[in-house]
């Protein structure tokens, strides 16, 4: 006892015993008084938070980012203002569908979230291991999301409901392709590729805009699982990516990828026959080449998960001078929603937390008070509690910080983005020219596989789908389906309001 620290209530007051209630008498009840016992009950009541809506299974470290070229031409953004330059990371990878105790080996597209700890404040470049997306509106993600979750009645997961969104959705058939393929199953996050998916916009010292997609390629090399190795390791262990993750990095290993961007001036956007903001579109590498900017290499665990990889709160809005957005629908709204999000998961000061509060730069403004306001509320001096005011040390806005002005149509209206033969050529190409024979049987098996459960009439649907795509497509899933055993429709009953 003497050489260790003294247990303390919450005010610091030395405990006298963390183990035994007190109680009228040996074998009585516990007294009112015994505040430290409830107190101990209150705490575990709330150890939980709200599991992020999507993304909730995740696994985080940290690192470092070092500029290997210049792209200072391209962007003022002071993380890329010098060759050698290094800017501390952390990394956070995740499930899309699974809730947080969600087995790590699952088909599911990944998350990758990167929060690059710059002089200019924090810039988050929230993306996913697939460079496009099921969905180009925001209207469609809370109802794509929740296909993605649990029945309302079954409570299960429903391929039912999966399938009859996509079919719906025809656009989505590129990122449905890249789930089913043997991407599906990343072997762990250091052995797949991440991408900002979305356009974003760089802007340079002379006021130049450029539209720009970001990409991170593993040094690892891309390693996959099939469905039955996948099984095999789940049997075995829930957290198999967790545990290559923290092992590697516990044992002195790392992990690198390389980071490269694509870049298409203003007015090449304008000469484009696609929507360069459609974020269910590659662009192609051989106009927009890939231009390498830096290396990111994971080397550190985090020391305390909670602290660090829960209470991590990743957001688009999160940019700094020199990166900006783009008009992409996507974007803007998701711009919008993550801060929001991190409100109600985290609280209204979220920022504040050890892992958002920037590192290398100070967080300086007028938000006041509410809940959790722990830190100091007037900025350094107590009478600048407003602006604008006369006192030297309250901060001011920095106007030389201004985008270049941004063209944009002066028609508002909902303009539909209805499905067209070019939803289909990318799709097309990655089925028909990049996958190989094995690869696209694999295929076949593993969307016939995931669609066994489905009603007849999702299925014709979605052949319809493939078959817009390639015939061989759609042939192939209809022949691997029926060579499968049927497996009971489980949740096309419609659910009404009486139930
Ligand atoms: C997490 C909304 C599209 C990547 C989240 C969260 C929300 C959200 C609310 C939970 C945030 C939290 O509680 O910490 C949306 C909306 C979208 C959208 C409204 C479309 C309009 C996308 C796209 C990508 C993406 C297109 C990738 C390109 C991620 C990632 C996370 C996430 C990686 C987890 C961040 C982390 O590691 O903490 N999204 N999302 N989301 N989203 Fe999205």
């Amino acid at each position: 006892m003497a050489d260790r620290p003294r247990l303390t209530t919450t005010a610091g007051a030395p405990w006298v015993s963390n183990e035994t209630s007190k109680t009228a008498g040996p074998r009585g009840p516990v007294l009112l008084e015994d505040y430290q016992l409830i107190e101990k009950l209150a705490h575990q009541n709330r150890e939980r938070i709200p599991e992020r809506v999507v993304h909730a299974k995740g696994w985080g470290a940290q690192g470092t980012f070092t500029v290997t070229h210049d792209i200072t031409k391209y962007t003022r953004a002071r993380i890329f203002s010098e060759i050698g330059k290094q800017t501390p990371v952390l990394a956070r990878w995740s499930t899309v569908a699974g809730e947080q105790g969600a087995a790590d080996a699952e088909r599911d597209v990944r998350g990758f979230s990167l929060k690059f700890y710059t002089e200019d404040g924090n810039w988050d470049m929230v993306g996913n291991n697939t460079p496009v997306f099921f969905v180009r509106d925001a209207y469609k993600f809370p109802d794509f999301i929740r296909t993605q979750k649990r029945h309302p009645k079954t409570n299960m997961r429903s391929p039912e409901a999966m399938f009859d969104f996509w079919a719906g959705q025809p656009e989505s058939v590129h990122q449905v392709t890249i789930l089913m393929s043997d991407r599906g199953i990343p072997k762990s996050p250091f052995h797949m590729n991440g991408y900002g998916s979305h356009t974003f916009s760089f802007w340079n010292d002379d006021g130049e805009r450029f539209w720009v997609k970001f990409h991170f390629r593993t040094h690892q090399g891309h390693e996959t699982l099939t469905n039955e190795k996948a099984e095999e390791i789940i049997g075995s262990t829930r957290e198999s990516y967790q545990e290559h993750l923290f092992n590697t990095l516990e044992n002195g290993g790392s992990a690198k990828w390389t980071f490269f961007i694509q870049v298409m001036s203003e007015e090449d956007a304008e000469r484009q026959d696609f929507n360069p903001f459609d974020l269910t579109k590659v662009w192609s590498h051989s106009e927009f080449p890939l231009i390498e900017v830096g290396e990111l290499e994971i080397d550190r665990n985090v020391d305390n998960y909670f602290q660090m990889v829960e209470n991590v709160a990743f957001a688009p809005s999160n940019v700094v001078p020199g990166i900006g957005f783009s008009p992409d629908r996507m974007l803007q709204a998701r711009v919008w929603s993550y801060a929001d999000a991190h409100r109600y998961r985290l609280g209204t000061h979220y920022e504040a937390l050890p892992p958002n509060v920037p590192h290398n730069s100070q967080a300086l403004h007028y938000h006041k008070d509410g809940a959790m306001r722990f830190f100091r509320n007037d900025v350094g001096n107590p009478n600048a509690y407003y602006e604008p005011n006369q006192y030297e040390d309250g901060p001011v806005a920095d106007p030389s910080t201004q985008e270049p002005p941004l063209r944009i149509d002066p028609e508002a209206y909902r303009y539909p983005q209805e499905t067209s033969e070019a939803d289909f050529v990318q799709p097309r190409k990655l089925y028909a020219e990049v996958l190989s024979d094995e690869e696209r049987q694999r295929l076949h098996q593993n969307m016939a596989g995931a669609m066994a459960p489905c009603s007849e009439s999702v299925k014709e649907r979605w052949y319809a789908v493939l078959g817009r795509v390639h015939p061989d497509y759609a042939k192939g899933v209809r022949e691997a389906a029926e060579s499968q055993p049927a497996i009971p429709v489980t949740d096309n009953t419609p659910v009404t309001a009486a139930e």
